[in-house]
């Protein structure tokens, strides 16, 4: 299995993946650091980039699904990258609004995603099918998914300037009603999930939808294979340039500790 995205945020769908299933599935990862981050990107430009990427990530990996472990590349891609490469199982991971309106109790829930994930035809297909009795506050972050690779590396966040990021999602409508559900529509977000519930501005439900999505592509896994296929030692990470402001050691630390033991520049690949 290979689990794409922007950059490190595919990693908590990673970890869900491996916490699941540990030692059953061979795990490969990809971060297109040299797209990063995918939020502006304009929309066609994205898609035609992403239906590249993936042909020459594939020829790289054995994988016969593929978690693309990111919501602005799936709330664009998707179908154009089934279409493109029909013998691939692909997984998506879009915001999870409809847990969103079933959990939220004051009927006002907030969506954190990337500018791109909220402007999308999809991102407001989902809240007219699945949310359309409910208020829903879609805020695009600019800074939080570099705020999450930040963490990643430091181990620190700017508490100020992810009060800020976030602060947009959190509203109290005139009749009182307050947001009590936050969805965690990018995939880096989860990273930040101890320092958002610090950051929050009053107690909410954040949903995390990781877990969801490894379950969901675990399943596509078996099905594609009529079993979960034997581990193999050795889990290659796809990179297609340099993370912005991180070392290259520092970078394979990450990697290595997230266990992937090889790490394969696509440029000089
Ligand atoms: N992790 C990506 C997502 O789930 C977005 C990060 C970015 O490239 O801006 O949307």
């Amino acid at each position: 299995m290979l689990v794409f995205d922007s950059g490190l945020g595919g990693l908590t769908v990673a970890r869900a993946l491996r916490r699941l299933a540990a030692g059953q599935v061979r795990l490969d990862y990809a971060a297109d650091f040299a797209g990063f981050p995918y939020g502006d990107w304009e929309e066609d430009a994205l898609k035609a980039h992403l239906v590249a990427l993936m042909g020459r990530l594939l020829q790289r990996s054995a994988a016969s699904v593929v978690v693309i472990a990111c919501n602005t590349a799936s709330t664009v891609a998707l179908e154009a990258l089934r279409a493109q490469y029909p013998h691939i199982s692909f997984v998506g991971t879009v915001p999870a609004i409809k847990p969103a309106a079933q959990a939220t109790q004051s009927g006002v829930i907030g969506v954190l995603a990337t500018p791109g994930t909220v402007r999308r035809e999809y991102t407001e297909k989902l809240v007219h099918t699945f949310a359309w009795h409910h208020r829903v506050v879609l805020h695009g972050a600019r800074g939080l998914a570099a705020l999450a690779e930040e963490k990643l590396r430091t181990g620190k966040v700017d508490g100020e300037q992810l009060r800020r990021e976030i602060a947009p999602a959190f509203v109290q409508a005139a009749d009182g009603a307050h947001t009590d559900v936050v969805v965690l529509g990018c995939t880096h977000y989860p990273l930040l999930l101890p320092e958002l519930r610090k950051a929050a501005p009053w107690p909410v439900l954040f949903i995390d939808p990781s877990d969801a999505i490894a379950r969901q592509a675990l399943r596509v896994m078996q099905q594609a294979r009529g079993r979960k296929g034997a581990a193999a030692p050795l889990q290659v990470a796809l990179l297609t340039g340099e993370a912005a402001g991180w070392t290259r050691w520092e970078l394979v630390n990450l990697l290595e500790g997230e266990g992937f033991g090889k790490i394969v520049m696509l440029e000089d690949a």
